[in-house]
């Protein structure tokens, strides 16, 4: 099967210094693959790459048969990549509704199906689509948030630590959503902290540190590695 994503030796950073150095990940079509690593690892930077927002100094990036290496945010959403960031991912003064209009800006036409499949995934968004998405819960708030960006029907879904600040019970909430997504062909690349729950939860992962790969392979052989143990998930 060939890859969907491919970054290979992506080096790169946001002024002079290159925080990534030589990075390479692949997603093939509907996998979930997670990235994980210490804090300032350069995980929020190996999304931002991918979604044309860093200086990419050397390496490529290959979606979908198309070499996106520095192209545009735009091209890149319109090309078939959402991406939701970290922090401030939703529009807090607007409704759950509204919100989802603003994440299909870049369509024309009639919304009704992009609705449709948004508030099939998350029925919860559903009842509540007049509510303002700013007196949501952390968990309803990752959703909308996800939800505003499945409106373009990507074929790759970025998420940068969707479950951060949850609840056990809002996090495999979180993951079973992301199951849903996958179901409806699209893959998904995220950054975890809950790296244990995550690695049993994604298909396969990588180990990030300072700006470099250090580990990769399924979610279960990282788990069961000794030193990605005890490095990286606190024995
Ligand atoms: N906008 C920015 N400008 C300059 N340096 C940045 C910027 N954003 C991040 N960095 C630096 O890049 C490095 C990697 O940061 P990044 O946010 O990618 O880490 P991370 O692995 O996502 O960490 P966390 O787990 O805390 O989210 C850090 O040294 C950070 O200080
Ligand atoms: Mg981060």
């Amino acid at each position: 099967m060939s890859a969907l994503l491919t970054m290979s030796a992506v080096t790169g950073g946001y002024g002079d210094a290159d925080i990534l150095q030589q990075v390479s990940m692949h997603v093939d079509p509907r996998e979930i693959v997670v990235i994980v690593g210490p804090n300032g690892a350069g995980k929020s930077t190996a999304m931002k790459a991918v979604f044309g927002l860093l200086t990419v100094r050397g390496g490529s990036i290959v979606f979908d048969g198309d070499d996106i290496t520095r192209w545009s945010p735009d091209r890149i959403v319109q090309r078939g990549i959402s991406y939701v960031p970290q922090v401030d991912n939703i529009f807090r003064e607007m409704s759950i509704h509204e919100n989802l209009e603003m994440g299909a800006f870049l369509k024309k036409g009639d919304l009704s199906a992009a609705y449709d499949r948004v508030y099939t995934l998350f029925p919860d968004l559903k009842e509540r689509r007049k509510t303002l998405a700013g007196t949501l819960s952390g968990g309803q708030r990752q959703m909308v948030a996800m939800g505003r960006a499945l409106m373009l029907d990507p074929k790759l879904l970025l998420l940068d630590e969707p479950t951060a600040g949850l609840s056990p019970k809002y996090m495999e909430q979180i993951f079973q959503i992301c199951r849903n997504v996958r179901d409806t062909g699209v893959a998904i690349l995220l950054v975890e902290q809950h790296a244990k729950q995550a690695l049993a939860f994604a298909d396969r992962g990588y180990v990030l540190a300072s700006g470099q790969n250090r580990h990769e392979g399924t979610g279960a052989d990282l788990l069961a590695d000794r030193e990605v143990a005890e490095m990286f998930l606190g024995g």
